[in-house]
């Protein structure tokens, strides 16, 4: 496992470098167990999207590997189980569904095969979901790049880079893309409150990686983009309606408005793995509602009066009409998103 993957699969077992340590430790934990694999992701070892739908794929395959049974069949019941586990584990990226249902289905179609062969075939299946998620990546990185303007300013929200996908990232695939190619390029990293994804995650990867970037607290972004500052927003998606409304990081929505206000162009980087054609609009998307504490304490220690409890709604709808454009592995969507995610989702 290269340092900063998010999760990959070795000898049988589910390695998660452990995100809640970043950046002071690097941890890589093992589990050989569904139910660990659900609580890495419940707890936020391993987050971002992609990264939480590989990760579940991944836990599919070590039941599917070490469950025991004489014929392949047999451990249907044990897979429909994790599947249910994995689902429970976090409720608005709909990458883990997705990855969830097709092992599943996958398991249903290859149940005729030897076990030996079955148990070998869903370990292939999950890695190709993780290989898939890495190509799509980069090729969103290539679609994106020449959405970023001459400057080169962009602003990017929590963290959609490698360690929140199988490694590339989806908003950050553009910048990375341009850096590559010798572009000038910087990057406003919002810091991300509560969970401070952008301070720890996104500053951390940027940094390793040279490319250039000014931190910010998320109440800077209006007088950066009002300065004249920023030249377009990047940020990716956990859930994408069949109407183009996009659930992302709390915060998402918030910047889409002032992006509005300034001229600024807002684009969502995500796989199509994200796009979730059954809900035909935003607010059928369930948002989960995290820990208080997360709100009142930073880094183990309390900010807030005691006896004070604090909302957390972890992520916020932005509507279509305030997203310029939808970055995918096949290529930019435009408005009216209505039609041109159908179109997509069709081929
Ligand atoms: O709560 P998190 O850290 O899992 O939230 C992550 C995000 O909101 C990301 O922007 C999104 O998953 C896209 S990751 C490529």
């Amino acid at each position: 496992m290269t340092q900063l993957q998010s999760v990959a699969w070795a000898d049988g077992a589910v390695l998660v470098l452990d995100q809640r340590l970043l950046p002071q430790q690097e941890v890589v934990n093992r589990y050989t167990t569904v139910a660990d694999v659900a609580e890495s992701i419940r707890s936020m070892q391993v987050r971002g999207a992609p990264a939480i739908g590989c990760t579940a794929a991944y836990g599919m395959a070590l039941v599917a590997t070490h469950a025991s049974a004489q014929q392949s069949h047999e451990l249907l019941p044990a897979l429909a189980a994790a599947r249910t586990q994995l689902d429970a584990s976090r409720p608005t990226a709909v990458n883990l569904f997705w990855a969830t249902r097709r092992m599943y289905e996958y398991a249903v179609a290859q149940q005729h095969l030897p076990i030996a062969e079955f148990r070998v075939s869903m370990q292939r299946e999950a890695q190709a979901i993780f290989d898939e998620d890495l190509a799509m990546c980069q090729a969103i990185g290539r679609h994106g790049e020449p959405l970023i303007p001459a400057r080169g300013r962009v602003l990017t929200h929590c963290n959609a880079g490698g360690l929140a996908t199988a490694g590339y990232g989806t908003a950050l695939g553009p910048i990375y893309r341009a850096h590559e190619t010798g572009r000038a390029v910087h990057v406003y990293v919002d810091e991300t409150r509560p969970y401070l994804q952008g301070a720890r995650l996104t500053a951390f990867e940027l940094q390793r990686a040279g490319v250039p970037l000014t931190l910010i607290t998320d109440n800077m972004a209006a007088y950066f983009m009002g300065q004249g500052l920023i030249d377009c927003i990047i940020v990716g998606a956990d859930r994408i309606a069949a109407n183009g409304d996009v659930a992302n990081k709390i915060g998402t929505y918030g910047l889409a408005v002032l992006a509005h206000a300034h001229g600024i162009p807002m684009y969502v980087a995500a796989p199509t793995s994200t796009i979730d054609m059954r809900i035909s609009d935003g607010r059928m998307i369930p948002i989960e509602e995290r820990s208080s504490d997360e709100v009142t304490m930073i880094g183990g220690r309390r900010i807030a009066p005691e006896g004070v409890t604090a909302a957390h709604p972890a992520f916020d709808v932005t509507p279509a009409r305030l997203i310029n454009g939808i970055i995918c592995e096949r290529g930019v969507i435009l408005p009216p998103y209505t039609t041109a995610l159908a179109d997509l989702m069709q081929k």
